[in-house]
């Protein structure tokens, strides 16, 4: 089965960006991360990125399409900033059905408290948050038990 690491706004600059929030591993260093958490749980892995809200939207019905025909493991999504705006992204995880792993890699209820409301993890089986980059191996170990 495959598992979909989907990536949004500003994870590019992962790295250089704040890196006293976010660490100092690039978004390159996370997908090596996620590869190594693929192949010890068997799983293939599609790890993409982008600033574009709609992007996101497409990708998680490509991962519904997977899903439907049962070959999906799981989609951990990083929406970034748009996880607390974003109802779009909502409706497309509600109306793919997929089941969502919601991943931070900072502990947002411990920042400001725009951060503490999350569109999407009513519809998401998991959250993961403040474990940094490491969360996403967890995550991909979590999905690998679904
Ligand atoms: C983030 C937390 C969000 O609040 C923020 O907008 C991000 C990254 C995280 O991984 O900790 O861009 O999702």
């Amino acid at each position: 089965k495959t598992v979909y690491v989907l990536n949004g706004p500003n994870l590019n600059l992962l790295g250089t960006r704040e890196p006293q929030v976010y660490g100092s591993q690039t978004l390159a260093d996370v997908e090596q991360i996620c590869a190594a958490a693929c192949t010890r749980h068997g799983l293939a892995l599609v790890f993409r990125q982008s600033n574009h809200e709609g992007a996101l939207v497409d990708w998680i019905h490509e991962a519904g399409r997977l899903h439907a025909e049962g070959k999906l493991a799981g989609v951990v999504l990083n929406a970034a900033a748009y996880t607390h705006t974003s109802v779009a992204l909502l409706d497309a995880v509600k109306g793919t059905g997929v089941p969502l792993v919601e991943l931070h890699i900072s502990n947002v209820h411990a920042r400001e408290s725009f951060r503490h409301r999350s569109y999407l993890a009513g519809a998401a089986r998991a959250v993961m948050c403040g474990f940094g980059v490491q969360g996403y191996a967890l995550a991909i170990a979590g999905v690998a038990q679904w």
